[in-house]
């Protein structure tokens, strides 16, 4: 007899995930820094405890694998990430981790031994804050990021992926073992947190994803000349934060027009140099974040976009310097897998008779837009109390993480046994 995941250990596994943080608002643990290391030994200790069997690879990317009575066959897989952004949430990412433990533990409490092995992994940087590309450990599963590129990905202050996983011990000679093929992957199924307020609005507690948005992200850096305030006349300036202001500005307004309802623009980072009361700013860095869930619209922001900041920076005698960091795909999630969602909600809602699920998007991204290149991927979602994520302000009851997991153990098993 199966079990409903259990609230008090879920929120025993989420509250203690976050003590591994630096001092300060919210979450902090940047991916690859001394407290996601710790967070990685601290959640491989409870997965061998669990009885799974831990492999890293040469990215970071960490698979708990609990043993199916065939390991011959393609494996199930489960799990998200637990790095973060700056001053996030504790639940992003994490509560997908621990769905994959809760799950696992609800499998063995239950004496079940399923036919294929059902892994729980936890894939490396899923955010984009450290090194302005997200997805860097699902994205190399995918066979998207070179070993030659690692030395070249660098945070804002100039160390390199390639030094940081070299570092913390990640035997880059390994690096071709990352790359997974088709044939290996059975489905992946993740779970996360929303992260837009639809779930709330509609008194659901579970949300089945049909589609992911993708990002596309540059860095723009625009030299200008650095002067003297007040010595300096409004007509003989080239200051580069004005230019950045209208570049934002342009953004905003390009990114307005997008085909879909799920076109953004972000500015999320500005460095604007000396940063001075005093003084014209000389140079700025910024970033910029535009999603979709459909390509053709991303690509006419993205080039609308450029356009816009290239004639801007050639009227305010800028030089302006646009770094392509990554062009996602958006994605659309498999049939099957949300057919096995499906079941598994109706399954659990006959038992209960209370209709707790609705087909939703996704506008933040995932690793499993790149599993999805190997992999039949589905993904279950729980609410975000009033949409918020990213954020200190992000929160998601316990109750409703329960539910999922229940949704997703379900959804486990039944592929797990195909
Ligand atoms: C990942 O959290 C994203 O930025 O969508
Ligand atoms: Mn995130
Ligand atoms: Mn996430």
């Amino acid at each position: 007899m199966m079990q409903r995941a259990n609230v008090k250990m879920i929120k025993e596994w989420i509250q203690h995930i976050d003590t591994f943080k630096i001092e300060g608002a919210g979450t902090t643990r940047l991916p690859l820094s001394k407290e996601e290391m710790e967070c990685r030994s601290y959640i491989m200790k409870e997965m061998e405890k669990f009885g799974l069997q831990v492999n890293v690879d040469a990215i970071g990317n960490i698979m708990g694998i609990l043993p199916g009575s065939n390991d011959e066959l393609p494996a199930v897989w489960t799990g998200s990430h637990i790095d973060t952004v700056k001053e996030a949430g504790m639940f992003d990412g994490v509560a997908g981790v621990v769905a994959g433990l809760e799950a696992v533990r609800l499998i063995k409490e239950a004496g079940l031994t399923l036919k294929r092995n059902l892994c729980v992994n936890i894939y490396t940087s899923e955010e984009s804050t450290r090194f302005s590309m997200g997805c860097i450990g699902s994205r190399a599963m995918a066979g998207h990021l070179m070993k030659e590129e690692l030395g070249q990905i660098k945070d804002m202050n100039g160390i390199s992926l390639k030094e940081l996983l070299e570092e913390n011990g990640f035997n880059l000679n390994e690096y071709d073992k990352v790359r997974k093929e088709r044939r290996q992957v059975h489905a992946a199924v993740e779970l996360h947190i929303e992260q837009s307020p639809n779930l709330e609005k509609h008194k659901k507690s579970v949300g089945i994803v049909d589609a992911i948005c993708a990002p596309s992200n540059l860095i723009l850096t625009l030299h200008g000349i650095q002067s003297h305030a007040g010595g300096t006349s409004m007509t003989d300036r080239s200051d580069a934060f004005m230019a950045a202001a209208e570049i934002a500005l342009a953004l905003e307004e390009v990114s307005k027009q997008g085909m879909s309802a799920y076109t953004t623009g972000t500015v999320g980072y500005v460095s604007v140099l000396p940063n001075a009361v005093n003084v014209i700013p000389g140079k700025v860095i910024m970033s910029i974040d535009v999603r979709d869930c459909e390509q053709v619209s991303k690509t006419y922001v993205v080039t609308e976009f450029m356009k816009r900041a290239k004639e801007i920076c050639a009227k305010r005698k800028i030089k302006l310097k646009i770094e392509k960091k990554c062009d996602d795909i958006p994605f659309l999630c498999d049939p099957q897998i949300i057919s096995a969602i499906v079941n598994s909600c109706k399954f659990i809602q006959d038992e209960e008779e209370v209709e707790f699920y609705m087909h939703l998007m996704s506008g933040a991204y995932h690793d499993s837009l790149f599993l999805g290149e190997f992999a039949p991927v589905g993904m279950i979602f729980v609410p975000s109390r009033d949409g918020i994520s990213h954020s200190p302000l992000e929160w998601t009851d316990y109750e409703d993480i329960a539910k999922g997991i229940d949704v997703l153990t379900h959804t486990l098993i039944q592929l797990a046994n195909e």
